[in-house]
């Protein structure tokens, strides 16, 4: 107990690797997820969808286009369709030349363990490996993306996964080490139903009159608004405080904003770049 008259230390804000250290490495690969243990992330944030034989990958948009040298959705694609790709050389191109030297014209090249961690599609089986093998906690925060297309079938698998990995039921006393984000109210409480030791979060791209006075759907403990609600409006911090909420906030990545968050209390930042969020934190 602080002596009197000493304030209390606010409790240190949870540093979140958004899609890995994505900054840095191409996001949602191995190598990025590594990166951000390596820069001390407290977790790491990932998109899950299905694929049409039903595994769970590590990929945020729909369609494969973007990150990797393949064309279309993931739910027509098959793991051993995804697992002949490139997912990380786009990186290289957008920064003009990979980080060991090598030209972006010279191609992908998976010569080494590290080129494959860099290019191949993840799946959530192997971050959550990653994560068990860890030599100090790391948390998961895993976004259930576009859940009702498949009708119950992402979070079906997602809880089977975590039931494998032992987090539907932590240890007595100890904080569940994964939580399920969403844009759904509905995916979250389909998670909530099978799992109810896995904490849930609210993710909030605009603000409602509700979301305003801090409620949340049943059941969810945390807020999960973009910076830019926080932003337009900085009294919602301490409304959802108020309210028993903790609040994760995505994706902050600007020097002021991470102050913002400072400033405001928030818990948790999630963030591109987790090692120099901690360097302008001062965590240790
Ligand atoms: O962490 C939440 C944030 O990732 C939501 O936005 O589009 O990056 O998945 P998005
Ligand atoms: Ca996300």
């Amino acid at each position: 107990r602080p002596a009197p008259g000493v304030r209390p230390e606010p409790p240190a804000i949870s540093v979140v690797a958004h899609r890995g250290a994505s900054e840095d490495a191409p996001e949602h690969t191995l190598a990025a997820y590594r990166k951000a243990i390596e820069d001390g992330a407290d977790a790491l944030e990932c998109d899950v969808r299905l694929t049409a034989d039903g595994h769970l990958v590590c990929v945020h948009d729909r369609r494969i286009n973007r990150t990797s040298n393949g064309r279309g959705a993931v739910s027509n694609l098959e793991l051993s369709d995804l697992a002949t790709l490139d997912f990380g050389s786009w990186k290289d191109d957008a920064a003009g030349e990979a980080p060991d030297g090598r030209h972006p014209e010279l191609g992908s090249v998976h010569e080494t363990a590290a080129d494959t961690e860099r290019t191949s599609v993840l799946t959530l089986e192997r971050l959550l490996e990653l994560v068990a093998d860890a030599d100090r906690r790391v948390e998961l925060a895993i976004e259930t993306k576009h859940p009702t297309r498949w009708a119950g079938q992402v979070e079906q698998r997602l809880v089977e996964l975590l039931e494998r990995f032992g987090h539907t039921k932590p240890p007595p006393g100890t904080p569940s080490a994964v939580r399920v984000m969403s844009f759904s109210a509905r995916s979250l409480q389909r998670v909530r139903a099978a799992a109810p030791a896995v904490p849930a979060v609210y993710l909030m791209q605009f603000i409602t009159p509700r979301h305003r006075e801090g409620r949340l759907p049943r059941g969810v403990r945390i807020a999960g608004p973009s910076v830019r609600i926080l932003r337009a409006h900085p009294d919602y911090v301490a409304k959802a405080h108020h309210a028993g909420h903790e609040v994760h906030v995505w994706t902050v990545n600007e020097e002021a904003d991470v102050e913002l968050c400072r400033e405001l209390g928030v818990d948790a930042i999630i963030t591109n770049r987790p090692k120099q969020v901690r360097n302008q934190l001062k965590l240790t």
